[in-house]
């Protein structure tokens, strides 16, 4: 489908730091997409107030609210469709989504991983790529599967891991190259579906 511009949502939990940088590259002009919805499953998150601030679209669908997985996709799936959207980017989104969720946005749901994947899936990355005594570490953006942290890799950023790192060095510089490579992922997708 090819329309003026590729309709964008966004989901997140937390501080928002990708979502800033994501919200910031679709507002490009040259950029053929435009953010449309942002969606937060936390209602302490600190990038609601970026979204506030910004007059960025967007919904709190606290988990906590449903009663299992299935029904919080099916309030988020509500809202998607309700702003006809035809990617989704999850940007620090820490809940798991249901199969059924994750095939109906086959090929137009890509996600930010701090790891090269597909080593080190799952939580605290940088802790535990500290602890094997990696001296290589990154992030990755890929297209959702259904298995967590799986599926077909689009961008892969590396960088070096320092004798002297801590977990909050390591993560900050494994976050400038997250913040190169999701822009670049997104670019990636928006001219594969404009065809
Ligand atoms: C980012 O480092 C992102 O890669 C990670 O959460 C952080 C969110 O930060 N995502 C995951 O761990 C997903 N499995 P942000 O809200 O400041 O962008």
């Amino acid at each position: 489908m090819t329309t003026a511009s590729t309709r964008i949502a966004i989901l997140f939990s937390g501080t928002g730091t990708n979502l800033r940088n994501l919200a910031a590259h679709i507002n490009a002009a040259h950029v053929p997409a435009t953010l449309e919805l942002a969606i937060c499953n936390r209602p302490e998150a600190k990038g609601l107030d970026f979204c506030r601030d910004n007059n960025i679209p967007h919904e709190l669908i606290n988990h906590t609210d449903y009663s299992d997985r299935a029904d919080f996709d099916a309030a988020m799936q509500t809202a998607l469709q309700a702003a006809d959207i035809e990617l989704i980017c999850a940007a620090g989104f820490m809940r798991l989504l249901t199969p059924e969720f994750v095939n109906y946005w086959q090929d137009r749901i890509i996600n930010i991983h701090p790891s090269l994947l597909p080593a080190y899936k799952g939580l605290h990355t940088h802790r535990r790529v500290l602890e094997a005594g990696e001296n290589t570490h990154g992030c990755t953006v890929h297209l959702i599967r259904p298995e967590m942290d799986e599926g077909p890799i689009l961008v892969q950023k590396q960088v070096y891991v320092f004798p002297t790192d801590t977990e909050d060095t390591l993560a900050a510089r494994v976050m400038e190259q997250e913040l190169i490579a999701y822009p670049e992922a997104l670019d990636i997708m928006l001219s594969r579906l404009r065809g």
